[in-house]
């Protein structure tokens, strides 16, 4: 029987966290640190993941700019108002939401968002800081990640981890974090040969694939730590993740479910990014 990890409840009592030192942050600078969500389009799943950005934020304290543009926006318009937005000094944070339409160039967007506003941390400066571990902001599921293991006192140092999923957003920064906490890392994808045989070997294993209960008990050591990345809907409309949590629970010594495992961690860690971004544009100035 595994350790459930409670990612709501982990969330939560970082969020209470948050909303203090929003509090405290604005008693004291008279700045209400602020995001700006532009969305394209109108991808179902990214409404809901843009409206829950906007209710935590008003929760925090966070001032929230929704930006709603429609699907057949051009990429000028989408750069122009992005321009804007880094020029507002009234916006701590930029999020542009992916996926962007197919005829927007989705690097041509995100290398044109202020790095001191780039509260995704996916702007190439931003990348390369995670690199050499001298980061003003860490992407926000792998950096909800660490928060979640921190929580529950899993330590790093020294073990097996093997993450699947190789992904600009995840799998990669999620790689270099572990590693940066001592880990032993690898990064496995959808090429990597006997895949289940690798993924055994790890202690903490982290899931970020993108396949519908892909991860199962054979895939998981007697132990391990199952951390799982995605979100899937079925065709009966149940979220599930990338793992068979049936499958892998009895084997786990620790397990994300979905939802309400690592799902909510990552507003949180929005959150967190959009604070520091308004801190350093006062002691910036
Ligand atoms: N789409 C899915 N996840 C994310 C995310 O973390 N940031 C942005 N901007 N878009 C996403």
């Amino acid at each position: 029987m595994a350790n459930i990890i409670d990612g709501k409840l982990v969330s939560a009592s970082l969020r209470d966290k948050i909303r203090e030192d929003v509090k405290a942050f604005t008693e004291k600078s008279g700045i209400t640190p602020t995001l700006a969500v532009i969305l394209v389009g109108e991808d179902p799943a990214s409404r809901v993941y843009v409206r829950n950005k906007h209710k935590a934020c008003l929760d925090a304290g966070i001032g929230s700019i929704q930006i709603e543009l429609p699907a057949d926006t051009t990429e000028d318009e989408l750069l122009s108002r992005i321009n804007a937005l880094n020029m507002d000094e009234n916006v701590h944070g930029i999020l542009v939401q992916l996926p962007l339409p197919k005829h927007i160039n989705e690097e041509k967007i995100i290398n044109a968002i202020d790095e001191k506003k780039d509260v995704d941390a996916f702007h190439p400066a931003n990348v390369g800081r995670i690199m050499t571990g001298k980061y003003d902001f860490l992407p926000c599921t792998p950096a909800g990640i660490m928060s979640l293991l921190d929580y529950y006192k899993i330590d790093i140092e020294g073990k097996k981890c093997v993450v699947i999923g190789r992904s600009n957003i995840v799998g990669k920064p999620m790689a270099l974090l572990l590693l940066e906490r001592n880990g032993t890392v690898t990064v496995t994808h959808s090429r990597t040969k006997d895949l289940a045989a690798v993924a055994r070997e790890a202690d903490i294993l982290v899931v970020a694939i993108g396949k519908p209960l892909f991860v199962t008990a054979e895939f998981v050591k007697e132990g391990a730590v199952v951390i799982d990345v995605g979100i899937n809907r079925t065709a009966d409309g149940k979220l599930v993740g990338d793992v068979d949590f049936a499958s892998v629970e009895p084997k786990a010594s620790y397990i994300t479910p979905v939802p309400g495992g690592v799902g909510p961690m990552t507003i949180t860690t929005l959150l967190r990014n959009t604070l520091k971004a308004a801190e350093k544009s006062t002691y910036e100035k």
